[in-house]
């Protein structure tokens, strides 16, 4: 696996490759990897000639610092993980680096003016500004993302359509723990026991379309969940039904198809 530190490396790799007419796939992650990144390696390498991955925490998309700080991190093992997944290349710029490309600011349609959008303000101007600057220098032919940040598809979707890019974006299922916890970095910095509890968020989720929903916001407030939203939205007739809030300090989000 070609590990890429520069951009003069990345683009000498993307030139060769498209110089013999491969197809990039591109797995744009913040590192800190589990089985969610590697299903979207496997999706990737099922449907592209290469797999390019990125591991880069974006300052950008974070509005409170703290949360920024502590990002777990832990390159050796990533690097580990995407070698023994078949990851042809991995991109790890330094910010500098990244602050050197392009950047956009798009109308995002209303979509950042719910849920995430409104918890995590100038969350996914970030996205799109670090999302873009990638695809601006690793030319993917697809990128993947996981549903887990169902909202950031969509908005990386537009995205692509308002600015007419010549990228194929794919969702992927998002993975869950045996006890029903979607998988994502965070979960890394809940205590043993609150992971071990944490099943009681998509039990809720699914439970949704029979209970009413002040019984279940009472429930999620007796477990010590701290709630930000629970509520259904209509992405272009794919109906979700999607959750936010905090728990043992650790802030979570998950969503399920409601069809
Ligand atoms: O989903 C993520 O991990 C990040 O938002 C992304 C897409 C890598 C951009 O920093």
């Amino acid at each position: 696996m070609n590990v890429l530190r520069s951009l003069k490396e990345l683009d000498q790799f993307v030139f060769e490759k498209k110089q013999m007419g491969k197809q990039i796939g591109f797995v744009p992650t913040m590192g800190f990897l589990h089985a969610g990144h590697i299903s979207l390696i496997h999706l990737s390498n099922q449907q592209s000639d290469i797999t390019i991955a990125s591991i880069y925490v974006n300052p950008s998309q974070f509005n409170d610092v703290n949360d920024f700080n502590k990002y777990p991190k832990n390159e050796e093992a990533d690097l580990k993980l995407l070698k023994a997944n078949f990851c042809d290349a991995v991109f790890i710029p330094e910010k500098a680096q990244i602050d050197s490309l392009q950047k956009v600011s798009i109308d995002l349609g209303g979509l950042d003016n719910i849920m995430e959008g409104i918890c995590r303000p100038g969350h996914f101007q970030g996205v799109v500004e670090v999302v873009y600057r990638l695809f601006s220098v690793v030319m993917p032919d697809k990128a993947f993302f996981g549903e887990k940040d169902f909202q950031q598809l969509q908005i990386i979707k537009k995205m692509v359509e308002t600015l007419n890019l010549p990228v194929e974006i794919i969702g992927a299922p998002i993975l869950r723990e045996p006890n029903g916890l979607a998988m994502s970095s965070r979960n890394s910095r809940l205590s043993k026991e609150a992971r071990e509890n944490t099943g009681f968020i998509y039990e809720v989720l699914k439970s949704f379309v029979k209970t009413e929903k002040h019984i279940l916001e009472k429930r999620l407030f007796e477990l010590g969940f701290k709630l930000e939203y629970l509520e259904k939205h209509d992405f272009g007739g794919q109906k979700r039904l999607f959750i936010a809030g905090v728990y043992d300090g650790v802030r979570l989000i998950d969503n399920i198809e409601l069809n």
